[in-house]
């Protein structure tokens, strides 16, 4: 399958979740959905189910895992734009979700996608041990040691000059964990073994921060239109980035080099890896 073709059927799986019809809750529902089929590259879901692929797992079995991890991540994406966090009112070429559903429902809504992930994941029709491990990893993932410490440590550490360490302890935890995650759910959905996930780990942790650094790069040279969120934001935040201490050209280089990195962990121990060296490629010079 293609980058494209993935993206379509990921598109299309996402498309029939949360329909509340009933009164009540349409609001919320409607603003889980706005964030959530807002576009977005689907780069989580795409390695779920190629690592599934890979590991001789049934992709289709994996859809719903694959879906789990975009509403997490959209969650994800809903908070870190709040006003509380880094206060930005575009995303995904769109007003962000609490410039037009407000705060509250906003904050709601990245909650309850949070939650639905974790049902999503134990609703799916995978094996029992399947399920439980893509649950764990994917807890692991949101929080204390992954997203929700990362965004801690990049807000508590705003304003002060860092070294290496701290930088990728804050991008490791932020955003490599998930893509870690994404990469061992696929893993974890086809039954694959101890050596297929320590390998997939290696492979994220090094693209994933290899990632973030491109995302703070876009965050100076992009345009809001190219990148459908607003540029200059990490400044404004005073934010600590690999950008803000290095420059471009030692980004560019860190990046180049992350990315051979994880792609030699995955050859490794797996043969047919074109899709995913190409995807890693792609992320190195990516323009949103
Ligand atoms: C943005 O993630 C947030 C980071 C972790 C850097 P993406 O660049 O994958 O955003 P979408 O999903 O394509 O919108
Ligand atoms: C956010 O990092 C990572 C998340 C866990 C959402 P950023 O704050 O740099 O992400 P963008 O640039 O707003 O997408
Ligand atoms: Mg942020
Ligand atoms: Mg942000
Ligand atoms: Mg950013």
């Amino acid at each position: 399958m293609t980058a494209h073709d993935y993206k379509e059927k990921i598109d299309q799986a996402l498309d029939a979740y949360f329909h509340a019809e009933e009164f009540p809750f349409r609001g919320l529902a409607d603003s889980m959905r706005y964030s959530l089929l807002a576009g977005g590259k689907r780069i989580r879901p795409m390695l779920v189910l190629e690592f599934c692929r890979i590991c001789g797992g049934d992709m289709d079995a994996a859809l719903p895992v694959a879906c789990a991890v975009e509403m997490l991540h959209t969650y994800s994406l809903i908070h870190d734009d709040l006003p509380c966090m880094d206060n930005d009112d575009l995303r995904r070429g769109r007003p962000t979700n609490h410039v037009v559903y407000g705060e509250c429902t906003a904050t709601l809504a990245g909650d309850c996608l949070q939650a639905e992930a974790f049902g999503t994941i134990l609703r799916s029709g995978l094996p029992a041990k399947a399920r439980a491990d893509c649950a764990e990893i994917l807890a692991g993932a949101a929080g204390l040691d992954g997203i929700c410490g990362g965004q801690y440590l990049d807000m508590i550490w705003e304003g002060q000059d860092l070294d290496e360490e701290k930088l990728s302890e804050i991008d490791h935890r932020k955003t490599g964990s998930l893509l870690v995650a994404a990469c061992q759910m696929g893993v974890a959905a086809a039954g694959g073994d101890e050596s297929a996930m320590d390998a997939a780990a290696r492979f994220a942790a090094a693209i994933g921060l290899a990632f973030q650094i491109r995302d703070d790069m876009l965050d100076v040279i992009s345009t809001a239109e190219e990148l459908g969120k607003p540029i200059g934001s990490d400044r404004e935040e005073k934010k600590n980035t690999y950008m803000a201490v290095y420059g471009q050209e030692k980004c560019e280089d860190m990046v180049r080099r992350l990315t051979e990195c994880g792609k030699a962990a995955l050859r490794e121990r797996f043969e047919d890896v074109q899709f995913l060296c190409d995807l890693a490629d792609s992320m190195v010079s990516r323009r949103n």
